[in-house]
Order: structure tokens, then sequence, then C-alpha cells
């Protein structure tokens, strides 16, 4: 049987699948998997997937660049694995009106042992919405997330301040209320969660993590389907998990693959350092809270995203697509020309 991947930057087709499938590891919201790639002998291509929007939870397609700004730094990590230095072009202009980026070769590049950390991090990396130790991230290793975040031009802002943190957590209640209170919020999440594991897509409900419960310091959004099991006593989450928030410098399209790439570099340096993460984006999706959000992290920076770290226990991973369903035709779009 022939591959359906072709050849491309001078890899075999097996190795160009291969970096997809690095790609397609990356973590979406919902598990929504947005991204399709083109592939070319001298390019590959990254498009969005309009078909895997999600109106009510991402009206504005925010995430869903963050989502392709993650996979496109795993492409970019599983490409230099291989000894090939990327050439990014974002946005690109004759790509078709779903391209996010376009990545050449840019020569030969021989990897690093951070490097080669990074690309095992990738298939290890989930997810994790259990509770986690109550045990301090150190701050060297928190200097090494920060310094993760600026490698692709992002910042970094741990919410450490205790004033910071008590409004962000009212605004994280807030956000999840307005959130539950609109139908076609819930009827998505609904759509995309809670099945058993038979699906390529969307969070099944081994990935969904405990059922909420009152006494829940960081409202977390349940995927079960209300079917995720109750903790026992002595269970409980962390008491002072570690915030941190992926921020931009400024706000559009750029900054969002940007803040994507930064997110993600900072998910797979936490995953080799032994961390484990998950989400709290209810502020960042609620327009109302996200500027006020913005009002509480002051000094002109953008939140795109928030994360919970610390030490957790194993989780299962969650489902992806195979390789050949993410592939869009081969034939370049014509600039103007029908895509
Ligand atoms: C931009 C973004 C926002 C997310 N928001 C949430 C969230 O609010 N709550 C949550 O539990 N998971 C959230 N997730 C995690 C996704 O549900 C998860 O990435 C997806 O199910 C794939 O699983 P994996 O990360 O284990 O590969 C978010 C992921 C991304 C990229």
């Amino acid at each position: 049987m022939t591959s359906p991947v072709p050849s491309s930057l001078g890899l075999t087709p097996v190795e160009v699948a291969a970096v997809l499938e690095a790609a397609a590891m990356a973590p979406s919201v919902h598990n929504s998997q947005p991204w399709r790639f083109r592939v070319l002998a001298d390019r590959i291509e990254l498009h969005a997937d309009p078909a895997r929007r999600l109106p009510a939870t991402d009206p504005d397609d925010k995430e869903l660049r963050l989502a392709c700004g993650a996979a496109l730094a795993n492409l970019r990590i599983a490409l230099e694995a291989l000894g090939i230095r990327p050439m990014v072009t974002l946005l690109p202009r004759d790509c078709g009106p779903d391209a996010l980026a376009v990545v050449r070769r840019g020569g030969h590049t021989t990897p690093n042992t951070q490097l080669t950390e990074l690309r095992r991090a990738i298939p290890v990396r989930h997810t994790n919405r259990k509770p986690f130790q109550d045990k301090p991230v150190p701050a060297t290793r928190l200097g090494h997330l920060v310094r993760a975040a600026q490698t692709e031009r992002s910042w970094l802002h741990p919410i450490t301040d205790r004033v910071e943190r008590s409004r962000l957590r009212s605004l994280v209640v807030r956000a999840h209320q307005l959130q539950l209170a609109n139908a076609r919020f819930r009827a998505e999440l609904e759509q995309w969660s809670g099945h058993p594991g038979d699906r390529t897509d969307g969070v099944p409900t081994r990935s969904a993590g405990p059922a909420p419960e009152a006494q829940d310091e960081w409202v977390l959004r349940d995927y079960s389907g209300g079917q995720a099991r109750h903790r026992v006593p002595g269970k409980d989450f962390e008491g002072e998990p570690l915030l941190l928030v992926i921020c931009s410098y400024y706000e559009g399209k750029f900054a969002e693959l940007h803040a994507g790439q930064a997110m993600q570099r900072v998910l797979l340096t936490a995953t080799t350092h032994g961390l484990s993460a998950s989400f709290i984006t209810q502020p960042i999706e609620v327009p109302a809270c996200r500027e006020e959000l913005r009002r509480l992290l002051g000094a002109g920076i953008t939140a795109q995203t928030i994360l919970r770290l610390g030490y957790g226990s194993p989780v299962a991973s969650t489902p992806r697509r195979p390789v050949a369903d993410l592939l869009i035709d081969t034939v370049p779009a014509l600039p103007g020309g029908p895509q």
C-alpha cells in the first residue's frame, strides 16, 4: 500500500507522516483538532479547519489559532529533531484564506539535548484534570517556563499575588456560570465531550478528570457529561496550584499564533520537568471577563490562555484523527483562485 503522505522538504513520506502526527498531538479546545495540512515538495502548509470551529465557545477563533500555533510548534520541533531548520512564514497571503503558516526548509541543524527532550515530550504531554500533589514548583523550574515563553516572543505571567489570585478566581467562577447559562455553549460541550472513547476527536470520559465539587477553589469544566466519579475524602485539589497566564504584547492573529507556540513550548518544557498541566480558560472565552482580566493584569499585555501546573499522577491520552484525514489536496492554491 502506498503512503497517502507525499515526501516533502527532502524527507521521506514516512518521516513526513511522523512530523504531521507530532503536530496533531497538540492540545485544542474540546480536542476539536482544528488543523489541516497541505504537503508539497518544497513546503508544508498549516491551515485552520473551518469545519471544526466552536462558535459558541470560541466565536472569534482565537483559541483555534492558539491550538494551531501549538501544532506549528510541534511541527517545528519534529522537523528540527530530523535535522531540518524550519523557516516559517505566519499568515502567508498566497496559500488560501485558511492558511495560518507555511514551513520551508531553512537549512540543516544539529538537534541539541534540549530540543531532543522537547521532541520526546510531544507524545507524553496530556492535559491532566486530576488533583495535583501539594508540592510547590521550584523557582528554577518556573524560570525555565518563563524562558520557554520568551523564546516564542510571548510573556508568561505567574499569578503569585494574593489579591490578583482571588480576583482571578472570582472571574473564573463568573465566566464559568455565564457559559453554563448559555444553551449553545452547553450543546457544544455535550457534542464534544463525555463519549466512551469510540471517536477520533473530542474528550472521552476517561480524560475528563473527577466530577466538580462545591468545595473546589478553581471551578473546572465537566468534560464527562455528568458521568465522572466523585472523589473520595482526602482527594481534593491542591491548595495552591501554580497558575500561569500566557500573554502576548499585542493583539490579533499573529499574536495568537505566537502565543499558541509559546503555550506549547511551556507545556512541553513542563513535561520534561515531570510537571502536569490543565487549562482554566473560561475568563478568556467570555468577552466581558476577558476585558476584566486585561484590567487585572494591566501593563499592556493580552492574556491568551491560563494554565494550572503541578505534580500530577499519570493520565490517559485523548484520541487523534489519523494523519491521512488531516491532508488537503496537494494542488497549490492559485492566488485569488477558488479554494
Ligand atoms: C486554547 C485551549 C483552551 C482549553 N481550555 C480548556 C478548559 O477550559 N478546560 C479544560 O479542562 N481543558 C481545556 N483545554 C484542553 C483540551 O480539552 C485538550 O487539549 C484536549 O482535550 C486534547 O487533550 P490533550 O491536551 O490531553 O492532548 C484547552 C486547550 C486549549 C488548546
